[in-house]
Formats: structure tokens, sequence, C-alpha cells
């Protein structure tokens, strides 16, 4: 049976709580990318201008560290990878993960939570920093209390 990663980063909870429902129905492993230098409040707050979240969201170089722990990342062959949407897209942490280890060969699902905006440019991003030998699905983005059957409704649809 192919083995099922559920990554994530939530930086309030909102996207944790989906991750773990994902991993209930997928019987997958949970991983948390955890920040080495964590979000406070004030980081979050996107309406200062030079908050931290701010200004590495405007910065398509910034890599913010993560808590590096997941050393078994090649006996995986679907790995799910959920997020808050920052600024429209994956927030910046999401692409240290992802240049962190090799996904080739595997496929990546993305899954959001946000205030209202969509999965696509995040998904499009995150194909261009995993290359061609990566295959990223669509993704979706899941209300705070996706329930067990609407990600069996998706994932159906996705045809496995
Ligand atoms: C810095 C920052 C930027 C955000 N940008 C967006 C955005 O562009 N579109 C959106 O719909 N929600 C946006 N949000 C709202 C979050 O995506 C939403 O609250 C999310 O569910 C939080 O997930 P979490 O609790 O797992 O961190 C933003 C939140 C923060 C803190």
């Amino acid at each position: 049976m192919s083995k099922v990663l559920v990554s994530f980063f939530s930086a309030t909870g909102t996207t944790r709580k989906v991750a773990e429902e994902i991993c209930k129905v997928e019987n997958g492993d949970l991983y948390e990318i955890v920040p080495e230098i964590p979000y406070t409040k004030q980081d979050l707050d996107y309406t200062v201008k030079d908050s931290r979240s701010n200004l590495e969201m405007a910065d398509e170089s910034s890599r913010p560290a993560f808590v590096k722990k997941c050393d078994s990342i090649a006996d995986y062959d679907t790995v799910f990878v959920g997020f808050p949407v920052w600024w429209g897209r994956e927030p910046s942490i999401i692409d240290t993960f992802l240049e962190a280890y090799d996904f080739s060969g595997k496929t990546i699902i993305p899954f959001c939570t946000s205030g209202g905006s969509d999965v696509k440019k995040a998904a499009q991003h995150i194909k261009g920093i995993v290359g061609e030998n990566v295959t990223v699905e669509e993704g979706k983005r899941l209300g705070p209390d996706a329930t067990e059957e609407e990600i069996r409704t998706w994932k159906n649809l996705l045809g496995d």
C-alpha cells in the first residue's frame, strides 16, 4: 500500500485541524512544519507594512527556517502539503520545506485554509519550486470544519 505523509504549517491552528482530519481519512503520518522562530501575533499582523509575515511574503527569495525532523521522506509516495494562504499563496516556510527534501517521483497534494482565497496560485507556485519530476495535484481549499465526508469526496474525485 502506498504511504501517505500529511505535512502542514499552521500559524493559528486552523490548518492543523484540517491536516489532522486528512491524516485520519488517509491513514497517513502527520508532519508539522515547525518554524525555528515561532510567529508571534505581531509577526502575523498583515495590516502592519513591515510585520515579519509581510516582509517574508514580499521577498520571493525568503526562506524562513523550520525545524527539520523528518528523515524518512523517501518512504512516502504521496505527500499532502497544507498551509494557510498568506498574500494569495503558500507561506515562504512551505517553500523552505519543499526545497529541503527531494520529492522526485512523488505526488504532492496541496491543501489550504484561508479567509476566502483558493489554492490555485499556491499550487502553481509549488509546481515551480519542486520541478518537473514531481506531480503536483490541483489541490483544494478546505474550511476549518472540513468533514471526513468532504475529504473523502475530494479524494474520490482525484481518482484514488
Ligand atoms: C500574514 C497573513 C496573510 C494572509 N493572507 C490571506 C490571503 O491572501 N487570502 C486569504 O483568503 N486569507 C489570508 N489570510 C488568512 C489565513 O489564510 C486564514 O486565517 C487561515 O485559515 C489561517 O490558518 P492557520 O490558523 O492554520 O494559520 C492571511 C493571514 C495572515 C496571518
